[in-house]
């Protein structure tokens, strides 16, 4: 509908035409985590996977027949289901497949919020949920999270009429969890949608798969972006009961994955025991840097993620930016709940090393 109150509008210096709808115009969209020049900086602060994808990948990607490219990938990606079916013991029609998880999130709201209905969402979490609402035009609810990032006692009831509720489990930029009998108690008691995004499931001690087949009101994300190190591909899954699947196949973009990211997807599933290496070398830093960090005095939770959030001795922003001096890149969000906190990605031993020998030397100068 076309806004005549006025004739233009300004955003950030720019002139905008009135058919720009008034959420849009009035958002600032979600901010990815930077990507500086590759090599220039030690990259902690986009949780990728220090280790490059697996040699099965490399050999799909060296094989991939370029003339190909000509014709339309498959919109169904019914290889890549198939492939992910056989692994996650479900059935091809209880999958679909992303460009990213991040576009089975908007896939997810698409299909279950209509505009003016409420999105849930946990705060803190993924900052994108509650773009994604904006963007659809549904009233944003966040949760929030206790004083120890679990969720509240009676968060069904809070929340009893809203269609769609989003969390991430490892919850994101946390990476704690929260017990698998809660989620259990929350598919149960809510009566909307329970979208419980395990981006960083391959990385915690246990996860919510069972759930789909216990509950019709369950979908699980998951990411190849991380465990298998399929970032710049783009690939993602999402499992739910296949009547739920079948409506969400009907909002997705035609042919939201490329024939490279569904080929090469394919492939990095099949290697499970490359990406279990990387994630025992991964867990392994983990817990190495948490240790360290918490000898000089930071405040570390339990991370069951492939980063960790932890309150610095210093401010938070300080000390990123210290970091940053020293040509390493790690993640602060600014707010309430977050603000005193920053959120490093696990990279490889020897970016780890790096940055406790420079978190030294800033503790050195500025405590
Ligand atoms: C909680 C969470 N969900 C989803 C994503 C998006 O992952 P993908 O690369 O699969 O779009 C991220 C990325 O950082 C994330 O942190």
């Amino acid at each position: 509908m076309i806004d005549k109150r006025a004739s233009k509008y300004s955003f950030v210096g720019v002139e905008l035409p009135p058919v720009v709808r008034r959420n849009i115009r009035s958002m600032a969209g979600y901010k990815p985590g930077e990507q500086p020049p590759p090599g220039s900086m030690i990259k902690l602060n986009t949780n990728e996977n220090p280790y490059p994808p697996s040699p099965l990948v490399e050999e799909t990607w060296r094989n991939l027949d370029y003339a190909k490219l000509r014709t339309y990938p498959d919109p169904q990606a019914q290889a890549l289901r198939r492939t992910a079916a056989e692994k996650f013991g479900l059935k091809p029609e209880q999958i679909i497949a992303g460009n990213g998880s991040d576009d089975l999130l908007t896939i997810g709201v698409r299909t279950l919020v209509d505009q003016g209905e409420g999105l849930a969402y946990t705060d803190p979490s993924y900052s994108l949920y509650p773009v994604l609402g904006r963007i659809q035009g549904a009233r944003g609810i966040p949760v929030a999270l206790g004083s120890d990032f679990q969720l509240p006692p009676r968060l069904q009831k809070t929340i009893a009429d809203v269609p769609l509720l989003m969390l991430a489990r490892p919850n994101a930029p946390t990476g704690t969890t929260f017990p698998l009998e809660r989620i259990r108690q929350l598919c149960r008691k809510f009566r909307g949608v329970v979208w419980i995004d395990e981006a960083y499931a391959d990385f915690a001690e246990d996860n919510c798969l069972e759930l789909i087949d216990e509950f019709p009101n369950v979908v699980i994300s998951r990411s190849l972006s991380k465990s298998y190190s399929l970032a710049g591909m783009r690939v993602g899954l999402a499992f739910a009961r296949s009547g739920l699947i079948e409506e969400m196949m009907k909002v997705k973009d035609s042919y939201n994955l490329s024939l490279p990211a569904q080929k090469l997807g394919e492939a990095a599933l099949r290697d499970e025991e490359y990406m279990q290496n990387n994630i025992k070398l991964i867990k392994a830093e983990r817990e190495k840097t948490s240790r360290a960090l918490t000898e000089f005095g930071f405040t570390v939770l339990p991370s069951q993620a492939n980063f960790i959030f932890t309150r610095p001795p210093l401010p938070a922003n300080e000390y990123m930016e210290e970091l940053r001096q020293r040509s390493i890149l790690i993640r602060h969000f600014a707010g309430e709940r977050t603000g005193d906190f920053v959120r490093i990605t696990i990279g490889q031993p020897e970016e780890m090393r790096l940055l406790l020998e420079a978190t030294k030397d800033i503790i050195r100068k500025m405590t």
